[in-house]
């Protein structure tokens, strides 16, 4: 009998497209790329919190950062069968509104294009226009729709600068549901910097990482879920970076200060018609599976259940800080904690490991 191997997807990976590292060359403030005399070697600032000496200023950023062949490599060496390529943060957020609509079309092309050069192994999240107003974002939401490898789109929490609860995001969620292009949320802004106190900068990334990504995420998705945006546009679909942060662990409090909550009462928000925190959760959320545990991965899948999990790397961040190749422990992490929770071979962990993405992604050419 020939041998069969489950296919293991990877939704959760970036690239900078080399037309975007070009953007950010020419770019004296975040986000930006440059060298620091005497080195040579380009570093890559993109959050205020690493703009500093102390941080030594980002980050390396190498070819693994930008040529497609790289990721491949990457997807080789673990074992990896096809992965959903996003633009990595802050997209395009910070792009001006006049220059927003071209930006978008080019780099969603480019990608395209990268997807194009490996048949069946690269699919893609397409990146909006936010700054360029509704009219430009929904069509580029339409042309993304007829980009053959574009499977959804990845959103940073800041929407149209007033965050995802904004109404005047709803046409755009609209559009997005009735393309059936699910939501990639991902965080880039973490929280204020004055939460780590004074002595922040001794603890490298570890803060606004580990803690400010995933709170970002779950303060996003609760302020969508009070302002009512799963009734509102109710086949919306997202995929939430790190396990949705918080959000399955804190679903259950979240859920019970809105039934206690006088003021919601009063204005009516909690009668019939109001979706839970749990009903979203299972039927609106996808969850990645980029916790690097097994306890955070069954909060996930008791929270959205275990066909809506999704194994995922994050590749480039988290490389190895040995040099050399060979696999990456925080990949490595994600598989263990895949395997030690559903069990390694199981049908369930072949689920997560790419069924599940195949079939919510539609990854067939
Ligand atoms: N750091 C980032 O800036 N983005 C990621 O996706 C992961 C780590
Ligand atoms: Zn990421």
């Amino acid at each position: 009998m020939a041998s069969y191997k489950s296919p293991i997807v990877d939704i959760h990976t970036h690239v900078y497209p080399p037309s975007y590292i070009e953007l950010l060359k020419s770019r004296s403030s975040i986000p930006y790329i440059r060298s620091f005399p005497p080195s040579f070697a380009l570093r890559l600032v993109i959050l205020p919190a690493e703009d500093t000496e102390s941080t030594s200023r980002g980050r390396p950023v190498g070819s693994e950062y930008y040529d497609i062949n790289k990721k491949i490599e990457f997807m080789d060496t673990h074992s990896i069968d096809i992965s959903v390529i996003s633009l990595a943060n802050p997209w395009l957020d910070w792009v001006p509104a006049a220059e927003a609509a071209k930006a978008a079309e080019g780099i969603n092309n480019e990608v395209n294009e990268e997807c194009g050069k490996f048949p069946g192994r690269l699919f893609a999240f397409g990146t909006l226009p936010l700054s360029g107003g509704k009219e430009v974002i929904v069509k580029e939401i339409a042309r993304l729709k007829e980009l053959k490898y574009m499977r959804g789109i990845i959103l940073g929490t800041t929407g149209l600068g007033k965050g995802l609860d904004d109404p005047e995001l709803l046409p755009i969620f609209q559009a997005l549901q009735d393309a059936k292009l699910p939501i990639f949320l991902h965080p880039h802004y973490g929280l204020p910097g004055s939460v780590w106190g004074e002595r922040a900068s001794d603890y490298g990334h570890v803060l606004p990482l580990a803690l400010g990504f995933p709170l970002e995420t779950t303060i996003a998705v609760t302020r969508m879920i009070l302002s009512g945006v799963f009734e509102k546009v109710s086949d919306l679909q997202m995929i939430l970076a790190h396990s949705g942060g918080t959000l399955p662990f804190l679903a259950g409090r979240i859920e019970s200060c809105i039934e206690h909550d006088a003021h919601l009462k009063a204005e009516g928000k909690l009668g019939k018609g109001r979706k839970t925190v749990w009903e979203i959760l299972k039927k609106n959320i996808y969850l990645d599976a980029v916790i690097y545990g097994e306890i955070g991965l069954k909060a996930a899948i008791q929270a959205s259940g275990e066909d809506r999990v999704m194994f995922g790397t994050d590749h480039p961040f988290f490389p190895p800080l040995e040099e050399g190749g060979g696999k990456w422990l925080s990949v490595e992490t994600n598989y263990e904690a895949i395997k030690g929770e559903l069990g390694s071979g199981s049908e369930e962990a072949k689920g997560a490991l790419g069924g599940n993405a195949i079939n919510v992604l539609n990854l067939r050419v």
